[in-house]
């Protein structure tokens, strides 16, 4: 398996997966539609230095992904933070060490870009993944909020 920055033809695979997360209508996974608006949504991706969608791929199949964000900050003597969002590995392919590797390959770039923290927000009822970023390392210390527009 590699972890890899994503390339534009990785993004009817990535676009697949995101709907594990079940944010959306569930449709059938062959039945992925690449909208205008998604291909829009990739160009300014590709074109933003401070953002990088990671996959995880194994034997040609892309079966992880992980978006990582990096902000520029004025506190903690301007180093900037990271934001780590979108991370899924396929049903198939879960507790082999994919999203472990996803996620050390993001928070590797994110020192390497001289972060000085690196945050996550999980759903209160994804106790999975809770589990899994407790194991990587991350301090449950934070009461998230938020509000969908
Ligand atoms: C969360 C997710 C990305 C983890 O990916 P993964 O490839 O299965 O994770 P790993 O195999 O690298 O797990 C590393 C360690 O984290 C812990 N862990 C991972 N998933 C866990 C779970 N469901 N329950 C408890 N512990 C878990 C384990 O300690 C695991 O090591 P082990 O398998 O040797 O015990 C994956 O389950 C997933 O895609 N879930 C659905 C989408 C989702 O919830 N994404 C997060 C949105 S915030």
């Amino acid at each position: 398996m590699i972890i890899r920055s994503a390339i534009r033809s990785d993004l009817g695979a990535i676009l697949r997966l995101l709907r594990e997360l079940g944010d959306e209508t569930p449709t059938h996974p062959s039945a992925v539609r690449m909208s205008s608006a998604a291909v829009r949504a990739w160009t300014r991706i590709e074109t933003d230095e401070d953002r990088t969608v990671l996959v995880a791929e194994r034997r040609g199949q892309i079966i992880g992904t992980l978006d990582l964000l990096l902000v520029a900050n004025l506190t903690h003597d301007a180093k900037p933070w990271a934001l780590v969002d979108n991370v899924v590995v396929e049903a198939g392919s879960r507790r082999g060490g994919v999203g472990r590797a996803l996620v050390d390959d993001a928070v590797d770039r994110a020192a390497r870009a001289g972060c000085y923290k690196v945050e996550v927000l999980s759903h209160e009822r994804r106790h999975g993944a809770h589990a899994f970023y407790t194991t990587l390392g991350f301090d449950n210390t934070t009461e998230g909020f938020r509000r969908y527009l």
